[in-house]
């Protein structure tokens, strides 16, 4: 299996599976409400659950990739992550995304989306990619379709409306 531990590297950006050295980060991020609000996921309780859930990530061995840490170039910082998750139940590949409150707004997420994208269709040979969303979540939406995908329907999870979003491999190359 090839590995994808190490992602796309963009103008601001870099991705690289997460290390036990980010679990301080991505428990501030997973603790911020306004980030939670629409991940429909509970908070993480402590530092220790969150390099816990760093340290049994399995996805990089099981899939073959997974989610990044999105690293930003001028500082080393670990700005929260991004990239390419198989969903079982849907059989479906997601690309999502989840950033530091003070870094939103200048771009990043698209920087990053479009990032994982591109490395999804050239570098894994994936067919197919969606992104998944709350209605209210209009930051996301946006992304979404900055990155070029187009909404494909709605379903109910757990009681929330959820929207599909969709991009094929004719629609990446379209894109070019
Ligand atoms: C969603 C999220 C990743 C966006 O990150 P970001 O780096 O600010 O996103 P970008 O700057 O790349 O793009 C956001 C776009 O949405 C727009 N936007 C932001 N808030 C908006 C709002 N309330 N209504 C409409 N558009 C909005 C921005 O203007 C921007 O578009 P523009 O570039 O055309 O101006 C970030 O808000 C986040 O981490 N949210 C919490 C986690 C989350 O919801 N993840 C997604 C789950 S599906």
């Amino acid at each position: 299996m090839s590995d994808h531990r190490i992602g796309p590297e963009t103008e601001r950006l870099l991705h690289r599976a997460s290390i036990p050295e980010d679990a301080e980060a991505f428990f501030k991020l997973n603790t911020d409400i306004e980030v939670m609000r629409y991940t429909a996921e509970p908070m993480l309780e402590s530092v220790e659950a969150s390099l816990a859930r760093i340290e049994n990530y399995p996805d990089f061995e099981t899939v073959g990739y997974g989610r990044w840490s999105c690293v930003l170039k001028s500082t080393g910082e670990v700005i929260g992550f991004c990239g390419l998750k198989y969903l079982p139940d849907l059989d479906v590949v997601d690309v999502g995304y989840r950033l530091l409150r003070e870094h939103w707004g200048r771009g990043y997420a698209t920087e990053a989306s479009r990032a994982s994208i591109a490395y999804g269709f050239d570098e894994i040979g994936l067919e197919r990619i969606a992104g998944f969303v709350l209605p209210e979540n209009a930051a996301s939406i946006h992304v979404l379709e900055k990155c070029g995908l187009q909404a494909d329907g709605e379903f109910e999870e757990d009681g929330l409306r959820v929207l599909r979003f969709v991009i094929d491999r004719a629609g990446y190359d379209a894109l070019r």
